[in-house]
């Protein structure tokens, strides 16, 4: 039986979820409300409108559509300037040990992303390459928690859902995970990520034993 991975991007193979945040408070600061991280916590894995229509309900703000898209515009300008001279040294401690393994030993992985500027993050640090396939918030009509972004993945690395595993640091996107029936391996906080199957607290914590187990279906 094979198996395929699935990696999401953001807060998993670079720290990016930070500048996410930071982008999203800055434009709430101007609207005249803040976030908690917190609630930074619920936007994880959520797509940029989706994120927006949450935000502006936590503020009691309301905007009208073209607002609405300038403030989407606004948000991802922003946020497009603290990654713009991000490289493969941003990639998050440990990440490039599983994917390099994967890769010298021909196991099937995709990205399975919310995020609309997932290829360009790729691009900078050196990864678009090495995925066997891309599936991005382009790709997708349904948002995590969602499975179709990992369906969708699964499908084109032509790996069944239930011999995936899936590597995820949001609570929408560990969701996504199970409902595809796929392994899921959260990236963070126990806490946070208890739906997950296995938990880690980042990448560097995962040894090439574990994944080796997960290929022989050994756990
Ligand atoms: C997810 C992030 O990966 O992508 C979310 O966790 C983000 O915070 C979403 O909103 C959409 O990203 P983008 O880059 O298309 O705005
Ligand atoms: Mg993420």
């Amino acid at each position: 039986m094979h198996k395929g991975f699935i990696f999401d991007l953001d807060g998993v193979i670079v720290d990016t979820a930070k500048f996410h945040y930071l982008a999203w408070r800055k434009l709430a600061n101007n609207l005249g409300f803040d976030i908690t991280e917190d609630q930074n916590e619920q936007l994880k894995g959520i797509s940029r409108l989706r994120s927006l229509e949450i935000i502006l309900e936590w503020g009691k703000v309301n905007l009208s559509q073209d607002q609405f898209m300038e403030q989407m515009a606004l948000k991802n300008d922003n946020y497009l300037s603290y990654i713009s001279s991000m490289t493969k040294k941003d990639l998050l401690p440990g990440v490039s040990n599983v994917i390099d393994y994967l890769s010298e030993n021909n196991i099937p992985f995709a990205l399975g992303s919310a995020s609309k500027n997932a290829r360009i993050i790729l691009e900078k640090t050196g990864l678009i390459q090495k995925f066997n396939a891309v599936v991005d918030g382009n790709d997708v009509s349904k948002a995590k928690p969602n499975p179709e972004v990992f369906l969708i993945a699964a499908s084109k690395i032509k790996i069944e859902p239930e011999n995936c595993v899936v590597f995820e640091d949001s609570v929408a996107g560990i969701q996504a995970a199970n409902k595809a029936e796929m392994i899921s391996v959260g990236i963070g906080e126990k806490d946070i990520l208890n739906e997950a199957d296995f938990i880690f607290s980042d990448f560097s914590e995962i040894k090439i034993d574990f994944i080796n187990q997960l290929i022989k279906s050994q756990i």
